[in-house]
């Protein structure tokens, strides 16, 4: 093989944290070469959102993100903010609007996010090697060397930014933990997060709802939100079950509240009022008729008045804190994310780079830091590519 041709950083994977860092790294005046074994960057911004990219969260803060070490996006998250992004959308005249919760969307596309970093690439002078397998990576004498395409490259500055697993037919792969693994990196148990879940056969009567959407809150792991779920046909879905999926681990129950808004001793009062209502109907006054329908089936519940007080006590309770029991989740396929991956006791939380493996840097969803729904996943992946970009 010929001479490899020489940059000062190689970049692998131009998903949200590849392009960020190397427009960075590039416009600092860093020779940077951006690897892709998909034909276009950025496919990943392309699709999420609906098309319309949620780019950012402007409650982007560390306790928003799940890590064997919590503490540790705090550097990088602290020194590229939602606001700094916010900036470089405005600079660009792309629209954007809140839709929810601090979730900041474009008003057009996704490919206005993509077309933008591009621009920022090619103001720093980007090359790139897309559309090809990188065949091999290596480290000698303070040099990486990968192999792409039958091609060789070398530098002295190595970025692993291909992502988690989540989503394999976007050519999403976990190729960056075994070239973590390669160089001493520790890899936190990868498991698919923002999935839905998926419900036993003793079960199927919520299946029966698939479709049916109710305001709840979702409970596991010491964590809790207040957002819609949904039934499907395979078990629960929708942003408060794919914001809890991400705490939740196999065997353990997830508890849903129904009924957040409902006073206490909310049932004793409507049997009083009306003792012949049933329970069914007094649900279907706060939840959609399906589901008032099956909750009050469970519960064995009829009319108020044939019931005990203290049955109706216990619905209450219950109606506030359902548990279900996941058998699974929708696994990796329909994951929206990876939680764990490339442990970040190895890595400097300032730059990204490897404490042992002077020149290596890790960055975006490749490393163990998994952002809530809702913008919070690109701000890391901005956050951490600006970090090495700067460093590199
Ligand atoms: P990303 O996955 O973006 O990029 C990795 C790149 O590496 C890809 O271009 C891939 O082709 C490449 N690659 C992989 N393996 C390779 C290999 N072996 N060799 C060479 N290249 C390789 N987040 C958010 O904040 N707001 C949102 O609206 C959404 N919406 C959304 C929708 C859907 C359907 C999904 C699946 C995900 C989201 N997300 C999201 C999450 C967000 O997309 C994700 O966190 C970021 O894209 C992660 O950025 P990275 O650059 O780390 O990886």
């Amino acid at each position: 093989m010929n001479q490899p041709q020489t940059y000062d950083a190689i970049i692998l994977g131009g998903g949200a944290a590849g392009l960020m860092c190397a427009a960075v790294a590039g416009q600092r005046g860093a020779r940077v070469l951006l690897v892709d074994h998909a034909p276009e960057v950025g496919r990943k911004i392309l699709i999420s959102g609906g098309g319309r990219c949620n780019f950012t969260n402007v409650g982007a803060a560390a306790e928003r993100y799940l890590s064997a070490n919590p503490h540790f996006a705090k550097s990088a998250l602290g020194r590229y903010r939602p606001a700094d992004f916010i900036e470089l959308v405005d600079r660009y005249g792309i629209g954007w609007h809140e839709k929810t919760l601090g979730q900041l969307f474009c008003d057009g596309s996704a490919r206005q996010i993509v077309a933008m970093l591009l621009e920022e690439c090619a103001a720093g002078g980007v090359s790139y090697a897309l559309g090809q397998a990188v065949e091999a990576v290596a480290h000698a004498d303070g040099r990486f060397r990968v192999d792409v395409g039958g091609r060789a490259f070398a530098a002295p500055a190595l970025v692993l930014a291909t992502g988690g697993p989540s989503i394999p037919k976007l050519g999403a792969t976990d190729f960056a933990y075994g070239v973590a693994r390669q160089f001493g990196l520790k890899i936190v148990q990868p498991r698919p997060a923002l999935v839905p879940l998926t419900l036993p056969g003793e079960e199927a009567l919520f299946r029966e709802l698939s479709g049916v959407a109710a305001d709840v809150v979702a409970r596991a792991g010491g964590a809790a939100f207040r957002e819609a779920a949904l039934f499907t046909h395979r078990g629960l879905s929708g942003p408060a079950i794919l914001q809890i999926s991400s705490y939740w681990q196999p065997g353990e129950a997830i508890a849903v509240d129904f009924l957040p808004d409902a006073a206490p001793g909310w049932l004793l009062a409507a049997k009083r009022e009306r003792p012949r209502a049933a329970l069914r109907s007094a649900l279907a006054e706060m939840l959609p008729q399906r589901l008032a329908d099956v909750l009050a089936e469970r519960l064995g519940i009829g009319e108020l008045h044939g019931a005990k007080d203290a049955a109706l006590q216990a619905a209450e309770r219950r109606l506030g804190d359902w548990a279900f029991r996941p058998n699974g989740t929708e696994g990796f396929a329909k994951a929206e994310v990876t939680v764990g991956g490339i442990a970040t006791d190895g890595l400097s939380q300032r730059t990204m780079e490897a404490k042992r493996v002077p020149g290596l840097y890790c960055i975006g969803e490749a490393v163990d830091v998994t952002g809530w729904l809702g913008g919070y996943n690109f701000q890391w992946a901005w956050a951490s590519g600006f970090a090495a970009g700067e460093a590199i």
